[in-house]
C-alpha cells in the first residue's frame, strides 16, 4: 500500500511544545520540539485503508547523548513502552524509528509521550 506521511508540525498532528525549524534537514516546514517533561507528547492521526498489521516510521533527530525514550500508545492503549529515541549525532542529523503495530480502519491516533524529563527527541514526522 502507499506510504503516507503525516508531518508533526501540520494539523491534524497536535504538538506539545513548539513548532520549530532552527535544525535543518526536516521535512515540511519544520518539526516538534517538545516540552522538555515527562509526558510531553506529540499527536499524530494516521488513517488506515483496513485494519490490519502496520510499520510506523517515526523521523526525529536527538543532539544530546541521552536516549530521550517514549512511550507509543495508539487510539489511547499503550503498545510500546519506552521506544528508543537515541542520540543522533547532531540536531540535523534525521533519522527513522521504526516499529509494528495494529491499526484500525480509518482514523487512528498515534502518540508519543516522553519517558524522560528531557521531553522527546525533535520529531519530524510519521509515515505509515
Ligand atoms: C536545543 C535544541 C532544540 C532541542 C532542545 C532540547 O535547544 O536547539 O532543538 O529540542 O535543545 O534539548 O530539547
Amino acid at each position: 500500500a502507499a506510504t503516507n506521511r503525516y508531518e508533526a508540525e501540520s494539523a491534524p498532528a497536535v504538538c506539545d511544545g513548539w513548532v520549530a525549524s532552527n535544525h535543518a534537514g526536516y521535512s515540511g516546514s519544520g518539526f516538534c520540539d517538545s516540552t522538555n517533561a515527562v509526558g510531553a507528547t506529540v499527536q499524530f492521526t494516521a488513517n488506515a485503508p483496513a485494519a490490519g498489521t502496520a510499520t510506523l516510521a517515526i523521523r526525529y533527530a536527538n543532539g544530546t547523548t541521552a536516549n530521550r525514550s517514549a512511550d507509543v500508545a495508539v487510539n489511547g492503549s499503550l503498545v510500546q513502552a519506552g521506544l528508543g529515541f537515541e542520540g543522533t549525532g547532531a540536531w540535523t542529523t534525521w533519522v527513522t524509528r521504526s516499529l509494528t503495530v495494529q491499526l484500525a480502519a480509518g482514523a487512528n491516533t498515534v502518540r508519543l509521550a516522553a519517558t524522560t524529563a528531557s521531553g522527546l527527541a525533535n520529531i519530524d514526522y510519521l509515515e505509515v
